[in-house]
């Protein structure tokens, strides 16, 4: 089959599989391909067990792979071979040297914007799909022109709004795609062509373009917003407990202002996932690059109570349990960074189990999804740690219950079964709100949630 366009993303993980298969999906006429370095991630693609967990994916992957949707690791050959390429390889806050915890780490961008550079042979247009520092466009422009070849290289910014869990609803309805090109006439063409393909399911009032720095910026801008609500409801939630007042009315009598809106003001054990905390970090790293020590103080606050929620967290159980959590069963219900993933990157539930181990508890570690993940983060913990699929099994014998995640069967769990297969007196530290705290309560638990008083039995 003769196809009309030919794009390529590179780097098959959580942003350019799923954004991949729904630009497959959209476009049946359009060769899609993805390529990724890591032979294992491709060969996951390619098989029944996609390596990223995602209601609805599984179904939209079989409906087009093979037909217009194709998964390789030849990444120097589909360079070549493709027109349009979406750059989607990770770019994890730096480990080391200069901006070590805070800059983003770009030598796997860098490395990728070499490799286009060696294999193009025709003109292409290169898309930033991965969320990246401002000007990076401008320094992948600059590696693009560093070559003899007189190939036109355009660069846009498309940055990717979509939430883990929801990656395939968000993309086959988001609220806005962000093109952000130069404003030249080749930038203005390319950023035509990418429209396109956009619209083939979306109607053009839900693309936004705008000049390249814009369209990078507000990807950091975005993340940092909706962190920065999660932290403000965090640090009432601590005022909610000495206050006797009740964060979830807080949040609702205050959400419901139209003007404030009520999403992203749930309050818990603090944000986790891949981009949040790298995403502000990053912004904080470029304030303070750009001479504006006051903008970064501000933001890096948002990080600050992030933690500050985990330390309150653990220093409760701590004290509620008498000071001692030495050789205690803490059965921890939910490792993923929130519910509907096996993702645990950042997940809370990391932090919050080495300071248990720390204090010498025993773990006992259930999730429905991300138990494989949980294990390789703990790798390298010492302490007694067990990782149990069934939470009835997980809870029996245990202390206390600690919830780390929202997943919608943790609601529904029989907490009277579980009560009765524990060490009394029972703990249950609700780092959700998610359970019926009253009903726990009447079944015998001690109750602790999250901004709210305590309903204990001492
Ligand atoms: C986020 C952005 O939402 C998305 O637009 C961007 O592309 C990538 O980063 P994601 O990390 O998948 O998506 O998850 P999100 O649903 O935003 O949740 C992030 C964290 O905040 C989770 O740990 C979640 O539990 C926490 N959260 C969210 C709260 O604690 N309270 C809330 O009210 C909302
Ligand atoms: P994200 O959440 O941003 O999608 P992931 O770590 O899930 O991040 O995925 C990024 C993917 O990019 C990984 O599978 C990694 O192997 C891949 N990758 C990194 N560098 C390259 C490269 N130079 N060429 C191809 N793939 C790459």
């Amino acid at each position: 089959m003769k196809f009309k366009k030919k794009i390529l993303g590179i780097g098959a993980g959580y942003v350019g599989g799923p954004s991949m298969v729904m630009i497959a999906s959209k476009c049946p006429d359009y060769r899609v391909t993805v390529v990724d370095v890591n032979p294992e991630r491709i060969a996951a693609w390619n098989s029944d067990r996609l390596p990223v967990y995602e209601p609805g994916l599984d179904a939209i992957v079989k409906k087009t792979r093979g037909r217009n949707l194709f998964f390789s690791t030849d990444v120097e050959a589909q360079i070549q071979d493709n027109d349009i390429i979406f750059v989607c390889v990770n770019t994890p806050t730096k480990t080391f040297g200069a901006g070590a915890g805070m800059a983003a780490d770009l030598q796997y961008w860098e490395k990728t914007a070499r490799q286009i550079l060696e294999n193009a042979k025709s003109p292409k247009i290169v898309i930033e799909k991965s969320t990246l520092p401002i000007k990076t466009a401008q320094a992948m422009e600059r590696i693009l022109s560093s070559g003899n070849k007189k190939i036109t290289f355009d660069v846009l910014s498309n940055p990717e709004f979509m939430a883990e869990g929801t990656a395939v609803s968000d993309l086959e309805n988001p609220d806005r795609v962000l093109i952000g090109s130069r404003e030249t006439k080749s930038g203005l063409a390319a950023r035509a062509q990418l429209v396109e393909i956009y619209t083939r399911w979306l109607p053009r009032e839900k693309i936004i373009t705008s000049n390249i720095w814009s369209a990078e910026l507000s990807k950091l801008v975005a993340n940092a917003f909706l962190a920065q609500r999660v932290s403000s409801i965090n640090s009432i939630s601590a005022l909610c407990e000495k206050a006797d007042a009740d964060v979830s009315e807080v949040a609702h009598a205050v959400g419901t202002d139209s003007r404030i809106g009520s999403k992203f003001l749930k309050a818990g054990i603090g944000f986790g996932g891949s981009c949040f905390k790298k995403d502000i970090l990053n912004l904080v790293y470029l304030c303070r690059f750009y001479g504006l020590p006051e903008v970064a103080s501000y933001w890096e606050s948002v990080v600050r109570i992030n933690e500050y929620q985990q330390d309150r967290f653990i220093a409760n159980i701590l004290q509620s349990m008498f000071n001692t959590l030495a050789g205690k069963k803490i059965c921890v219900l939910g490792f993923a960074f929130k519910a509907d993933t096996g993702d645990t990157r950042e997940s809370p539930a990391i932090s919050i189990t080495r300071k248990l181990l720390a204090e010498r508890a025993e773990v006992v570690i259930t999730d429905p999804q991300a138990l494989a993940n949980a294990a390789v983060d703990l790798a390298q913990e010492k302490g007694n740690i067990r990782y149990v699929e069934d939470p009835y099994e997980a809870a029996r014998g245990c202390h206390a219950l600690a919830v780390m995640t929202d997943w919608e069967e943790y609601r529904k769990l029989d907490y009277r079964k579980i009560y009765k297969s524990m060490v009394k007196p029972a703990f249950l530290f609700d780092g959700r709100n998610i359970v019926d705290r009253r009903k726990c309560f009447e079944i015998g638990f001690n109750v602790f949630s999250i901004g709210k008083p305590a309903l204990t039995r001492y």
